[in-house]
């Protein structure tokens, strides 16, 4: 093998797989829809936000990134994306569940009639059901196949207190629960389990919900980081996404892969 194609094998990680993004049009999605396809992957953005799904897959180039409608917390729509990616290119190597929304103005805590019950379980239904109906449809056709990876974006949220209001902080612990009991029933299928968790990085989620431009949210990020020197980006969580969703991680399955520079150690009891 001569060095190039010995440097284009180590570049495209996930040449010949099939990957699945929901929340895939803006933010971190989009960041690992675009790093997946430049590493060989065949991408399906899945999301509610259709224009700009549209958009990121005309910019990433047809024969690699295609769209389909779906709103994660109805189960048709999840079956469908699933079977889109399937019948486009006949199989699922990588479900990556990272569709997510924020807790409302108003649903802020337990107390001053801070967060309603209907707030909570919105919240609830994206980031948890929308995770649960994404495992369940991607270990569907990936049990039957004897392999794939599993990826869910859960939060810095999901480990410690304090750092949001109660619908989002639960709904985070909640997916470290779905992505282990997967882990635990679909390993001996071939399937791994991962969450990846961010901590602040400024995107159309965080920037809406502090009403703040993005470089507002990357100086509240940088105030209380622990490591210090390094702006988190979305490209940064991508990586973190490529690493599980490609087989250099093939023996790693159930763990919750904190990008955060430490903030969370720092924090713990
Ligand atoms: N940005 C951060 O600081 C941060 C930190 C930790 C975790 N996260 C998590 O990262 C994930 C991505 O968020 P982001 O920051 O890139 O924000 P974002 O708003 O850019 O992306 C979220 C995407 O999810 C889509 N979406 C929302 N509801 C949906 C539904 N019902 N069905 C399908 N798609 C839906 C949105 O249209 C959007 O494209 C979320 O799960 C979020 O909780 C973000």
């Amino acid at each position: 093998m001569g060095s190039a194609s010995v440097l284009s094998s180590v570049a495209r990680r996930l040449e010949g797989k099939v990957a699945l993004i929901t929340g895939g049009a803006t933010g971190i999605g989009q960041s690992t829809a675009k790093l997946f396809a430049r590493h060989g992957a065949r991408v399906v953005i899945a999301d509610v936000q259709d224009d700009k799904g549209q958009a990121l897959c005309a910019a990433i180039g047809p024969a690699a990134a295609s769209y389909v409608h779906c709103d994660v917390t109805n189960e048709s729509d999840v079956e469908r994306a699933v079977d889109t990616a399937v019948s486009l290119h006949g199989k699922l190597d990588i479900m990556f569940n990272n569709a997510g929304r924020g807790d409302s103005a108003a649903d802020r805590g337990f107390l001053n009639n801070g967060t309603t019950a209907a707030g909570f379980e919105r919240v609830m239904a994206v980031n948890v059901t929308g995770v649960f109906l994404g495992t369940k449809h991607a270990a569907r056709v990936m049990a039957p196949a004897g392999r794939g990876s599993i990826v869910t974006t859960a939060s810095t949220a999901s480990v410690i207190g304090g750092l949001a209001p109660p619908g989002y902080a639960c709904s985070k612990h909640a997916v470290l629960g779905l992505m282990r009991t997967a882990a635990a029933e679909l390993g001996k299928f071939g399937v791994r389990a991962n969450c990846v968790s961010p901590h602040l990085v400024a995107t159309p989620l965080t920037t809406g919900s502090f009403r703040e431009s993005e470089e507002g949210v990357e100086k509240m990020a940088e105030v209380g980081a622990n490591l210090k020197g390094v702006t988190l980006k979305a490209e940064d969580i991508a990586e973190a996404v490529l690493f599980l969703g490609s087989d250099e991680s093939k023996y790693v399955s159930g763990i919750n892969l904190l990008v955060d520079g430490g903030f969370t150690i720092t924090k713990s009891l």
